[in-house]
Protein backbone atom coordinates (compact mmCIF):
# COMPACT_ATOMS: atom_id res chain seq x y z
CA UNK A 1 0.00 0.00 0.00
CA UNK A 2 1.23 3.38 -1.34
CA UNK A 3 0.29 6.27 0.52
CA UNK A 4 0.04 9.88 -1.11
CA UNK A 5 -0.25 13.45 0.73
CA UNK A 6 -2.23 15.79 -0.86
CA UNK A 7 -0.31 19.44 0.33
CA UNK A 8 -0.74 21.55 -2.61
CA UNK A 9 -3.41 24.51 -3.30
CA UNK A 10 -3.41 27.90 -2.45
CA UNK A 11 -4.52 28.48 0.90
CA UNK A 12 -5.87 31.70 -0.13
CA UNK A 13 -8.54 31.43 2.96
CA UNK A 14 -5.87 31.99 5.15
CA UNK A 15 -4.21 34.95 3.86
CA UNK A 16 -2.01 36.66 4.42
CA UNK A 17 -0.64 33.50 6.71
CA UNK A 18 -0.26 31.69 3.41
CA UNK A 19 1.06 34.06 1.48
CA UNK A 20 5.08 33.35 2.50
CA UNK A 21 4.78 29.86 2.77
CA UNK A 22 2.58 27.12 2.68
CA UNK A 23 -0.72 25.98 4.65
CA UNK A 24 0.01 22.68 5.31
CA UNK A 25 3.51 24.03 7.33
CA UNK A 26 1.69 26.52 9.86
CA UNK A 27 1.58 25.19 13.31
CA UNK A 28 -1.24 23.26 14.89
CA UNK A 29 -0.28 23.70 18.32
CA UNK A 30 3.45 22.51 18.39
CA UNK A 31 3.94 20.77 15.16
CA UNK A 32 3.49 21.74 11.64
CA UNK A 33 0.16 20.93 10.16
CA UNK A 34 1.36 17.56 7.79
CA UNK A 35 2.54 16.04 10.83
CA UNK A 36 -0.91 15.44 11.64
CA UNK A 37 -2.14 13.32 8.15
CA UNK A 38 1.62 12.03 8.18
CA UNK A 39 0.93 10.56 11.46
CA UNK A 40 -1.94 9.03 10.02
CA UNK A 41 -0.43 6.76 7.31
CA UNK A 42 2.30 5.83 9.40
CA UNK A 43 -0.49 4.65 12.06
CA UNK A 44 -1.91 2.78 9.55
CA UNK A 45 1.16 0.92 8.78
CA UNK A 46 2.20 2.73 5.29
CA UNK A 47 5.88 3.58 4.91
CA UNK A 48 6.17 4.69 1.01
CA UNK A 49 4.69 7.90 1.14
CA UNK A 50 4.71 10.64 -1.62
CA UNK A 51 3.66 14.49 -0.98
CA UNK A 52 2.61 16.29 -3.29
CA UNK A 53 2.91 20.79 -2.86
CA UNK A 54 3.33 23.87 -4.74
CA UNK A 55 6.52 24.07 -6.92
CA UNK A 56 7.11 26.94 -4.69
CA UNK A 57 6.95 25.41 -1.20
CA UNK A 58 8.75 22.06 -1.98
CA UNK A 59 11.97 22.51 -0.55
CA UNK A 60 10.45 23.79 2.79
CA UNK A 61 8.88 20.30 2.78
CA UNK A 62 12.13 18.09 2.13
CA UNK A 63 13.61 20.70 4.52
CA UNK A 64 11.39 19.54 7.27
CA UNK A 65 10.65 15.71 6.64
CA UNK A 66 13.66 14.43 4.37
CA UNK A 67 13.51 11.37 2.85
CA UNK A 68 11.95 9.84 5.63
CA UNK A 69 14.51 7.55 7.02
CA UNK A 70 14.86 9.41 10.10
CA UNK A 71 11.31 7.62 10.87
CA UNK A 72 12.04 4.34 9.18
CA UNK A 73 9.71 5.79 6.45
CA UNK A 74 10.16 6.81 2.75
CA UNK A 75 8.88 9.87 1.74
CA UNK A 76 9.46 11.42 -2.20
CA UNK A 77 8.19 14.44 -3.56
CA UNK A 78 6.16 15.40 -6.55
CA UNK A 79 5.04 19.06 -7.57
CA UNK A 80 1.55 20.06 -8.31
CA UNK A 81 1.65 23.07 -10.79
CA UNK A 82 -1.68 24.61 -10.66
CA UNK A 83 -4.52 23.36 -7.85
CA UNK A 84 -6.71 21.79 -10.41
CA UNK A 85 -8.32 19.04 -8.05
CA UNK A 86 -7.96 16.24 -5.42
CA UNK A 87 -7.96 13.88 -8.38
CA UNK A 88 -5.03 15.24 -10.12
CA UNK A 89 -2.82 13.24 -7.25
CA UNK A 90 -3.18 10.25 -9.12
CA UNK A 91 -1.94 11.65 -12.13
CA UNK A 92 0.82 13.31 -10.83
CA UNK A 93 1.62 10.08 -8.50
CA UNK A 94 1.30 7.64 -11.13
CA UNK A 95 4.08 6.21 -11.33
CA UNK A 96 4.96 6.64 -7.40
CA UNK A 97 1.50 4.05 -7.09
CA UNK A 98 2.99 1.31 -10.07
CA UNK A 99 0.49 -1.87 -9.38
CA UNK A 100 -0.26 -1.15 -5.91
CA UNK A 101 -3.36 -0.05 -4.18
CA UNK A 102 -2.82 3.97 -2.65
CA UNK A 103 -4.37 5.71 0.39
CA UNK A 104 -4.62 9.23 -0.20
CA UNK A 105 -5.07 11.86 2.37
CA UNK A 106 -5.01 15.75 2.63
CA UNK A 107 -2.48 17.52 4.00
CA UNK A 108 -4.93 20.03 6.25
CA UNK A 109 -6.75 16.93 7.83
CA UNK A 110 -6.69 15.98 11.41
CA UNK A 111 -8.08 12.80 12.41
CA UNK A 112 -7.82 11.60 16.27
CA UNK A 113 -9.66 9.32 18.59
CA UNK A 114 -10.28 6.49 20.03
CA UNK A 115 -10.23 2.75 17.66
CA UNK A 116 -8.40 5.28 14.93
CA UNK A 117 -6.08 2.93 14.30
CA UNK A 118 -7.42 -0.20 14.53
CA UNK A 119 -10.08 0.99 11.83
CA UNK A 120 -7.46 2.31 9.89
CA UNK A 121 -5.11 -0.86 9.85
CA UNK A 122 -8.28 -3.31 8.71
CA UNK A 123 -9.13 -0.89 6.31
CA UNK A 124 -5.70 -0.81 4.40
CA UNK A 125 -5.38 -4.69 4.61
CA UNK A 126 -8.64 -5.28 3.36
CA UNK A 127 -7.54 -7.19 0.15
CA UNK A 128 -11.08 -6.67 -1.78
CA UNK A 129 -11.06 -4.44 -5.28
CA UNK A 130 -12.87 -0.91 -4.62
CA UNK A 131 -12.58 1.86 -2.65
CA UNK A 132 -12.89 2.47 0.91
CA UNK A 133 -13.95 6.22 2.12
CA UNK A 134 -14.76 7.37 5.52
CA UNK A 135 -17.45 9.57 6.51
CA UNK A 136 -18.47 11.84 9.75
CA UNK A 137 -21.71 13.51 11.51
CA UNK A 138 -20.82 16.99 10.76
CA UNK A 139 -23.05 20.52 11.35
CA UNK A 140 -22.98 22.11 7.81
CA UNK A 141 -22.49 19.30 5.60
CA UNK A 142 -22.87 21.56 2.56
CA UNK A 143 -19.06 22.57 2.51
CA UNK A 144 -18.19 19.23 2.41
CA UNK A 145 -18.50 16.05 -0.23
CA UNK A 146 -21.33 14.48 0.97
CA UNK A 147 -22.45 11.25 1.33
CA UNK A 148 -25.71 9.01 1.70
CA UNK A 149 -26.60 5.77 2.96
CA UNK A 150 -29.69 3.06 2.82
CA UNK A 151 -30.90 1.79 6.14
CA UNK A 152 -28.30 -1.28 5.62
CA UNK A 153 -25.48 1.10 5.73
CA UNK A 154 -24.98 1.15 1.68
CA UNK A 155 -23.48 4.07 -0.05
CA UNK A 156 -26.15 5.69 -2.54
CA UNK A 157 -25.40 8.76 -3.64
CA UNK A 158 -22.10 10.78 -3.05
CA UNK A 159 -22.36 14.78 -3.66
CA UNK A 160 -19.85 17.61 -3.41
CA UNK A 161 -20.84 20.62 -1.25
CA UNK A 162 -24.32 19.94 -2.50
CA UNK A 163 -26.92 23.05 -1.29
CA UNK A 164 -29.51 20.66 -0.10
CA UNK A 165 -27.67 17.96 1.76
CA UNK A 166 -29.82 14.81 1.85
CA UNK A 167 -27.43 13.56 4.97
CA UNK A 168 -25.00 15.11 7.71
CA UNK A 169 -22.67 12.47 6.46
CA UNK A 170 -19.20 14.65 5.31
CA UNK A 171 -16.61 12.96 3.08
CA UNK A 172 -13.27 13.09 5.20
CA UNK A 173 -10.15 14.11 3.38
CA UNK A 174 -8.55 10.68 3.81
CA UNK A 175 -9.31 7.30 0.91
CA UNK A 176 -8.15 4.13 -0.16
CA UNK A 177 -8.76 3.00 -3.25
CA UNK A 178 -7.39 -0.16 -5.57
CA UNK A 179 -5.00 0.47 -8.47
CA UNK A 180 -8.06 0.95 -10.94
CA UNK A 181 -7.90 4.48 -9.18
CA UNK A 182 -5.14 5.70 -11.71
CA UNK A 183 -7.63 5.01 -14.42
CA UNK A 184 -10.40 6.29 -13.12
CA UNK A 185 -8.76 9.29 -12.85
CA UNK A 186 -7.38 10.01 -16.03
CA UNK A 187 -11.39 9.41 -16.82
CA UNK A 188 -12.83 12.22 -15.02
CA UNK A 189 -13.02 15.35 -16.34
CA UNK A 190 -13.12 19.09 -14.68
CA UNK A 191 -16.46 19.87 -12.73
CA UNK A 192 -17.94 23.78 -12.95
CA UNK A 193 -15.27 24.57 -10.75
CA UNK A 194 -12.67 23.31 -12.65
CA UNK A 195 -11.31 21.02 -10.92
CA UNK A 196 -10.70 17.33 -11.09
CA UNK A 197 -13.08 16.32 -8.19
CA UNK A 198 -12.37 13.08 -5.96
CA UNK A 199 -15.90 12.88 -5.30
CA UNK A 200 -16.49 12.20 -9.28
CA UNK A 201 -13.59 9.53 -8.48
CA UNK A 202 -15.76 8.21 -5.43
CA UNK A 203 -18.95 8.52 -7.51
CA UNK A 204 -17.52 6.00 -10.60
CA UNK A 205 -16.92 3.30 -7.28
CA UNK A 206 -20.20 3.84 -5.97
CA UNK A 207 -21.65 3.42 -9.37
CA UNK A 208 -20.09 0.16 -9.99
CA UNK A 209 -20.83 -0.77 -6.52
CA UNK A 210 -17.62 -1.04 -4.89
CA UNK A 211 -17.67 2.34 -2.49
CA UNK A 212 -17.65 1.34 0.92
CA UNK A 213 -18.38 3.84 3.56
CA UNK A 214 -16.71 3.49 6.88
CA UNK A 215 -18.65 5.64 9.39
CA UNK A 216 -16.30 7.30 12.05
CA UNK A 217 -17.96 7.55 15.22
CA UNK A 218 -18.38 9.92 18.28
CA UNK A 219 -15.06 8.99 19.75
CA UNK A 220 -13.32 9.87 16.86
CA UNK A 221 -12.40 13.98 16.04
CA UNK A 222 -12.28 14.98 12.70
CA UNK A 223 -11.09 18.66 12.42
CA UNK A 224 -10.70 21.10 9.67
CA UNK A 225 -7.90 23.62 9.20
CA UNK A 226 -9.71 25.34 6.92
CA UNK A 227 -10.35 28.84 8.10
CA UNK A 228 -8.36 30.96 10.63
CA UNK A 229 -10.88 30.01 13.81
CA UNK A 230 -10.78 26.24 12.66
CA UNK A 231 -7.00 26.50 12.65
CA UNK A 232 -6.86 27.66 15.90
CA UNK A 233 -9.94 25.49 17.21
CA UNK A 234 -7.57 22.89 16.22
CA UNK A 235 -4.22 23.90 18.09
CA UNK A 236 -6.77 24.26 20.71
CA UNK A 237 -7.76 20.72 20.41
CA UNK A 238 -4.23 19.41 20.52
CA UNK A 239 -3.32 21.66 23.45
CA UNK A 240 -6.14 20.55 25.72
CA UNK A 241 -5.98 17.15 24.89
CA UNK A 242 -1.49 16.91 25.36
CA UNK A 243 -1.83 19.36 28.37
CA UNK A 244 -4.43 17.27 30.14
CA UNK A 245 -2.85 13.67 28.94
CA UNK A 246 0.57 13.95 29.05
CA UNK A 247 0.81 12.43 25.39
CA UNK A 248 1.51 14.16 22.35
CA UNK A 249 -0.81 13.97 19.74
CA UNK A 250 0.92 13.33 15.94
CA UNK A 251 4.49 12.48 17.57
CA UNK A 252 6.16 11.40 14.75
CA UNK A 253 9.17 9.44 15.98
CA UNK A 254 7.10 8.23 18.80
CA UNK A 255 5.19 6.31 16.55
CA UNK A 256 8.21 5.10 14.15
CA UNK A 257 9.20 3.73 17.62
CA UNK A 258 6.48 2.25 18.30
CA UNK A 259 5.88 0.82 15.10
CA UNK A 260 9.60 -1.24 15.35
CA UNK A 261 10.62 1.22 12.80
CA UNK A 262 13.57 3.27 14.69
CA UNK A 263 16.02 2.32 16.90
CA UNK A 264 16.51 4.05 20.85
CA UNK A 265 19.51 5.24 19.51
CA UNK A 266 17.63 6.86 16.85
CA UNK A 267 15.16 8.72 19.12
CA UNK A 268 18.00 9.87 21.50
CA UNK A 269 18.82 11.98 18.83
CA UNK A 270 16.02 13.23 17.80
CA UNK A 271 15.63 13.69 22.08
CA UNK A 272 19.36 15.79 21.77
CA UNK A 273 18.34 17.83 18.51
CA UNK A 274 14.70 19.21 20.11
CA UNK A 275 16.35 19.26 23.47
CA UNK A 276 15.27 22.72 24.12
CA UNK A 277 11.23 22.00 23.54
CA UNK A 278 8.15 20.51 24.56
CA UNK A 279 8.77 18.21 22.08
CA UNK A 280 12.03 17.26 22.71
CA UNK A 281 11.20 16.54 26.33
CA UNK A 282 8.36 14.64 25.80
CA UNK A 283 10.88 12.09 23.59
CA UNK A 284 12.90 12.25 26.56
CA UNK A 285 10.08 10.45 28.44
CA UNK A 286 9.14 8.20 25.99
CA UNK A 287 12.68 6.53 26.31
CA UNK A 288 12.25 6.67 30.06
CA UNK A 289 9.18 4.53 29.55
CA UNK A 290 10.58 2.48 27.42
CA UNK A 291 13.80 1.43 28.81
CA UNK A 292 14.92 -1.90 27.44
O1 LIG B 1 -11.73 18.02 3.72
C1 LIG B 1 -12.61 17.11 3.09
C2 LIG B 1 -13.17 17.70 1.81
O2 LIG B 1 -12.05 17.99 0.95
C3 LIG B 1 -14.14 16.73 1.12
O3 LIG B 1 -15.31 16.59 1.89
C4 LIG B 1 -14.51 17.23 -0.26
O4 LIG B 1 -15.30 16.26 -0.92
C5 LIG B 1 -13.27 17.53 -1.09
O5 LIG B 1 -13.59 18.08 -2.34
C6 LIG B 1 -12.37 18.51 -0.34
O6 LIG B 1 -13.08 19.72 -0.23
P1 LIG B 1 -12.42 21.15 0.00
O7 LIG B 1 -13.21 22.18 -0.69
O8 LIG B 1 -12.20 21.30 1.45
O9 LIG B 1 -11.04 21.03 -0.71
P2 LIG B 1 -9.99 22.16 -0.85
O10 LIG B 1 -10.07 22.75 -2.21
O11 LIG B 1 -10.01 23.08 0.32
O12 LIG B 1 -8.65 21.31 -0.78
C7 LIG B 1 -8.35 20.47 0.30
C8 LIG B 1 -6.85 20.46 0.52
O13 LIG B 1 -6.16 19.95 -0.63
C9 LIG B 1 -6.25 21.83 0.77
O14 LIG B 1 -5.31 21.71 1.83
C10 LIG B 1 -5.52 22.20 -0.47
C11 LIG B 1 -5.21 20.89 -1.10
N1 LIG B 1 -5.34 20.94 -2.56
C12 LIG B 1 -6.52 21.32 -3.10
C13 LIG B 1 -6.68 21.34 -4.46
C14 LIG B 1 -7.99 21.72 -5.08
C15 LIG B 1 -4.28 20.59 -3.33
O15 LIG B 1 -3.19 20.25 -2.82
N2 LIG B 1 -4.42 20.62 -4.70
C16 LIG B 1 -5.58 20.97 -5.28
O16 LIG B 1 -5.64 20.95 -6.53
Amino acid sequence: MKGIILAGGSGTRLGPLTVSTSKQLLPVYDKPMVYYPLSVLMLAGIREILIITTPKDQSRFQELLGDGSQYGISISYAEQAEPRGLAEAFLIGRDFVGDDRVTLILGDNLFYGHGLTDTLRSAVAEPGPGATIFAYHVNKPQRYGVVTMDKSGRAVEIEEKPENPKSNRAVTGLYIYDNSVLDIAREIRPSSRGELEITDVNRTYLERGELKVIELGRGIAWLDTGTCQALLEASEFVRSLQRRQGLQIACLEEIAFLNRWISRSALEQVETRFRNSEYGRYIGQLLRRNRP
